[in-house]
Formats: structure tokens, sequence, C-alpha cells
């Protein structure tokens, strides 16, 4: 019998959730394409890959992509497709968070955040969806977050733009509904393992966070990885991956708000504090590795 692997792209795998899942869809298979602007890093992320599972050198394509360069999508969607003929998988993971309050952040802050975590994400999508309308099938799986169903200090854009992709992933969903084949999978991961507080938006386009924290509150990557697989194996619309307390605060944020907003602005007021007086943000919640 043959069996054809599928063909999975993934954006924003040069580190983190990203990189992760390469290793992780590598062993299981996978034909892949990674993504991201670091080219270099992504060449380890292959090399790795590669020394982990039965892939071979063109079964893996490193193809440097800008989000925020949308003229590009077209043709680096045009060349997934050359390497491979296919896309079965996307996954929208390349993102960047935020650790600043509005009324010290730049608008031109919040105009970079809706560029790159939104826009880039749906005119990516838009390309390849034109190929999975074509091929009748395909899964778009795409790394919103818990921020995409609440609101927190110190994140406005950021849950702005992971707010913006679960309305368009929603809404997009139900414009496809000739299409059984295609999935439109939202994965909303809690605090997870990553880079992604060194590489925050702040209050301008130059600045960068001081302090970045420490981990040990948040749930290890692979754990998250293996998460949004069965969640995508399974086209499971939305899927919530997140330990508690902040997967406890996801239920009252949707089945008791009131009680959620009560919560949210005492945890809140907590954080700015951190914030403002250089610690972590987060310190309250976290705790030393056992
Ligand atoms: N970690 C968490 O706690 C958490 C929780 C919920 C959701 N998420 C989401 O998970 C996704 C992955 O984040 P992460 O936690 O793995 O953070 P990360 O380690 O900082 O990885 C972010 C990835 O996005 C890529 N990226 C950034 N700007 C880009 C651009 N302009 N064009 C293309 N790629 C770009 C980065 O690659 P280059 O710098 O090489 O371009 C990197 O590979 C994000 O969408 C994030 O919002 C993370």
């Amino acid at each position: 019998m043959l069996i054809l692997a599928l063909v999975v792209w993934v954006t924003g795998a040069s580190s983190g959730i990203g990189e992760e899942l390469a290793y992780q869809l590598s062993k299981i298979g996978a034909l892949l394409a990674i993504s991201a602007r670091r080219e270099d890093e992504l060449e380890r992320v292959k090399k790795k890959c590669l020394q982990i599972s039965n892939l071979g050198e063109k079964d893996i394509l490193v193809l440097r992509l800008d989000l925020t360069d949308r003229s590009s999508h077209e043709a680096a969607t045009n060349s997934v497709l050359k390497h491979f003929g296919k896309i079965d998988v996307l996954v929208n993971n390349g993102g960047r968070s935020q650790r600043s309050l509005f009324v010290d952040t730049n608008l031109d802050v919040y105009s970079a955040i809706m560029e790159l975590n939104y826009l880039g994400t749906i005119s990516l999508t838009k390309h390849v969806l034109n190929h999975m309308i074509q091929r009748k099938k395909g899964k778009v799986v795409t790394v919103s977050s818990v921020m995409g169903i609440m609101g927190a200090p110190l994140a406005s854009g950021y849950c702005a733009s992971k707010h913006a992709l679960q309305g368009f992933f929603n809404s997009l969903r139900t414009e496809l509904t000739d299409y059984p084949e295609i999935s439109i999978i939202n994965i909303c991961p809690g605090p997870v393992q990553s880079k992604i507080i060194q590489n925050v938006f702040t209050e301008n386009l130059a600045k960068s966070i001081e302090n970045s924290g420490d981990q040990s509150h948040k749930m290890p990557t692979d754990r998250c990885v293996r998460l949004t697989l069965v969640s995508t194996a399974n086209d499971l619309k939305e899927a919530w991956i997140s330990d508690h307390p902040y997967l406890a605060v996801c239920y009252l944020w949707q089945y008791a708000p009131t009680w959620a907003w009560w919560l949210m602005n005492r945890m809140g007021k907590r954080r700015i504090q951190n914030f403002k007086s250089g610690v972590d943000a987060d310190a309250s919640y976290s705790r030393k590795k056992k």
C-alpha cells in the first residue's frame, strides 16, 4: 500500500512552539516546509530534524518568510507547492506578544502587532487556502492564544490581534461549509516555555524587554505541541491548551464573566505593579521547578 506523507508548512519555526512542532512532525514522518525570518536558525532546526527522524534532505524545505511582507506570500506559497506538489496542513504559528501599558505605548506598535499577528497570518492563509479549495482538502491550524478569549493587562494589542484571529477564522469556517474536508483549527495556548518574552513588543518599536523572567510556571513546549498535534489530528475547532490556574480563568471568562473580571482586576493589578517595579510581570505565578 502506498502511503503519501503529509506536507505541513509551519511558520515561526525558528524558535519555541514552531521549532518543537518541526521536531515532533519530523518524527512522525511529515514532510516539512519551515519558515521564519532567520534562515540560520531554520537551518539549525532542519539539521536537528534530520538527526531525530528518517527524513532526507529534500523532505524539509527551509523557506525564509517575513509575515509582514505580504507581497512575498504568493511566491512563498508557490515555492512550497513547487517543492512538494501540495500543502496538507498550514500551521500559522509565527507571531509576537506585547508587554506594555496602552497609555505608554506608541500607536505604531499596535499597527505592527496587527500587521504581523493578524494581517500577515490571514494573507498567507489566503494563498494557501486557494490551493486547498482546489484540492477540496486541507487543514489551517492557527496558534492563537488564551489571550484570544480573554483580556489581560500589558497585552492589549496582542489580545486584540488574537481576538481578531479568532473572529476571522471562526467566520472563515462558516464560509467553507461546501468543503467539509477543509478544517479550520484554532489553538489557544496559555503560557508556554519559548522565547516569546525576549521577543515581545514594548512601548515603542525600538525598545526590547529588560526582564524576560523565569519560565517555571509555564507549560513545557513539548506538551503544548503534542496537544496541538492531537487537536489537529482530531479536527478540533478550538483547543484551549493550558495548565491551571490559567485554564480555570478561561472557563470563568467563558461561563461566568463577572467573576472573571473581578479576578482579572485583582491579578492584573499585581501584574502591573510587578511590571512597573521592574520585576517579571508574572513573578507572582512563578514557582521553582521540582
Ligand atoms: N509562548 C507562549 O506563552 C504562547 C502562548 C500563547 C500563544 N503563543 C503563540 O505561539 C506562537 C509562537 O510563539 P512562541 O511562544 O513559540 O514564541 P517565540 O519563541 O518567540 O517564536 C516566535 C516565532 O515567530 C517568528 N516570527 C516573529 N516575527 C516574524 C515575522 N515578522 N515573520 C515571520 N516569522 C516571525 C520567529 O522567527 P524569526 O524571529 O526568525 O522571524 C519565531 O520563530 C505565537 O503566535 C504566539 O503568539 C505563545
